[in-house]
């Protein structure tokens, strides 16, 4: 009978131990290596996490050799065909899809907390007007946690529902403020008769002045840019609010490291890059000359939109949205040429020889953007989208970390590599007038040593 185990010999003293071996429901397994520094005295070395897992989760499921993608084991292509978004965060949350009673209670519960605090108007109010979208919703979310200091307790299942509800309920809220806040309109309140993709729309885009009757076809779209972006196992974001969370710290503060950490241009921000770099190539005939750029080592520029750490097929979530952008634009029929731009740049990257060999595939940022745009929102609201879908994602992994009763605060090792064995250098070492034995007269230490030493 083989053992599940595997065992590490260090050459180096020839001790050999055992470790034993993590099986999952699906996917590699994880040899578990907790024991690793106290039996051996060694640490991993993993910069980045390529093949490290930082947890055991049951709620979403990615296989990037296959470009496979389960929600809670349902198929991304079956939930984004016959499902909406708000049934997704259910699913998501609480682990099942639910029944007539539990989603029309879990939708109520969303549409009743869609408003903020009054008090967050004037919170929005101190940032400058050309402040990037992002940077209001990482400061707004983390302040939310001022509102609520009653119902933080993390421990407290009702108290980690609510916050649950209420994040999910509020990000389309915020992240229509902030928009409207960058172009000078008055806030738009979320209306209890529309649906949640429904509502984000009219409070973008709505003005108390007028009527507005959401786009049906639009809606349905946003809802499923939505679906697709709502959970992504242990992405860079998600891992952060993991981390912060495993600090105790209240969902909203770790929703908002969440959101730092998607805005950069590697992970969530990818999405207005492409939009920039699409604008940036202009016209078809210098694609060539962008594929060159991403291709040379020298050069920093990578092709935005394009290769994933784990897909290493097309991603399920770009096919799907591929032909959710061809439908939009022929539904509508308008054409982008932007539009034109993307699809002869996946035409070409996919027949090239790097990007075949490196297995760089179109993702989930490459279309998502043509989408936002054709909605008619702007750039600099693409990654406040992603956050906006992301949310629940998040929420869904850091109540599953919480509730965790092997959960401790995430604490990685490193391997040092500075300087050792340093002595203080005195100042007149360092450049100071001979004999000087202070850094700095207002220095609390030189006062000190003042008032200590005879001089
Ligand atoms: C998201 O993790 C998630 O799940 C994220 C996400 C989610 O839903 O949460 O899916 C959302 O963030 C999608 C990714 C969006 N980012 C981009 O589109 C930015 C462009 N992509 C790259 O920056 C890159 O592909 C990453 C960051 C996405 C992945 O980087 P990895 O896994 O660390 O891969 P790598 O950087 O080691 O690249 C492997 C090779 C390298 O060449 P070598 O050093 O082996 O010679 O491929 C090259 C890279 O230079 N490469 C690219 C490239 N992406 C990787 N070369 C040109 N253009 C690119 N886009």
């Amino acid at each position: 009978m083989k053992r599940k185990t595997v065992t590490i010999v260090n050459n180096l003293t020839g001790q050999e131990e055992e470790f034993p071996l993590i099986e999952g429901n699906q996917g590699p397994p994880a040899f578990d290596i907790r024991s690793l520094y106290p039996k051996m005295g060694l640490f991993t070395y993993d910069p980045g996490f390529k093949s490290t897992a930082s947890c055991s989760s049951d709620i979403t499921f990615i296989d990037g050799e296959e470009g496979i993608l389960l929600y809670r084991g349902y198929p991304i292509e079956q939930l984004a065909e016959k499902s909406c978004y708000l049934e997704v965060c259910y699913l998501l949350l609480y682990g099942e899809l639910p029944d007539r009673e539990q989603y029309a209670h879990f939708h109520r519960m969303i549409t009743t907390h869609s408003m903020v605090n009054e008090g967050l108007r004037a919170f929005m109010s101190g940032f400058r007007h050309d402040a990037h979208p992002m940077s209001i919703l990482v400061g707004v979310v983390g302040a939310l946690s001022s509102f609520y200091h009653h119902e933080l307790d993390v421990s407290d299942p009702e108290h980690q529902e609510i916050s649950a509800h209420r994040l999910i309920a509020k990000l389309p809220t915020i992240a229509a403020a902030a928009y409207k806040y960058s172009i000078g309109q008055p806030f738009m309140y979320p209306q209890n008769d529309l649906c949640y993709s429904e509502n984000f729309l009219s409070m973008m885009f709505s003005v108390p002045a007028e009527p507005y009757n959401v786009n049906p076809l639009e809606a349905r779209v946003l809802d499923l840019v939505l679906l697709l972006h709502a959970d992504h196992e242990q992405n860079a974001s998600t891992s952060t609010v993991r981390l912060a969370g495993s600090s105790l710290a209240n969902p909203f503060a770790a929703v908002s490291a969440g959101i730092g950490a998607l805005w950069g241009p590697a992970h969530g921000g990818a999405n207005e890059a492409v939009i920039r770099m699409l604008e940036e190539i202009g016209d078809v005939k210098n694609i060539n000359a962008f594929i060159d750029r991403a291709r040379d080592k020298n050069d920093p520029f990578r092709l935005n939109g394009f290769g994933h750490r784990v897909y290493k097929n097309y991603d399920p979530r770009a096919r799907i949205l591929r032909k959710a952008v061809h439908q939009l634009l022929a539904d509508t029929k308008t054409s982008d040429p932007l539009f034109e731009i993307a699809m002869r740049l996946e035409e070409i990257a996919m027949k090239d020889a790097y990007f075949l060999e490196k297995k760089l595939y179109p993702n989930v940022d490459f279309y998502s953007g043509i989408i936002y745009r054709r909605l008619g929102i702007p750039v600099n609201m693409f990654t406040v989208m992603f956050a906006v879908a992301r949310c629940i994602g998040w929420i869904a992994q850091w109540k599953e970390m919480i509730s965790d009763p092997e959960r401790v605060i995430g604490r990685p090792r490193q391997v040092y590599t500075g300087p050792k064995d340093h002595e203080y250098e005195m100042p007149d070492q360092r450049g100071y007038p001979t004999g000087s034995t202070k850094h700095c007269p207002r220095c609390p230490q030189s006062r000190w040593s003042r008032m200590g030493s005879s001089s």
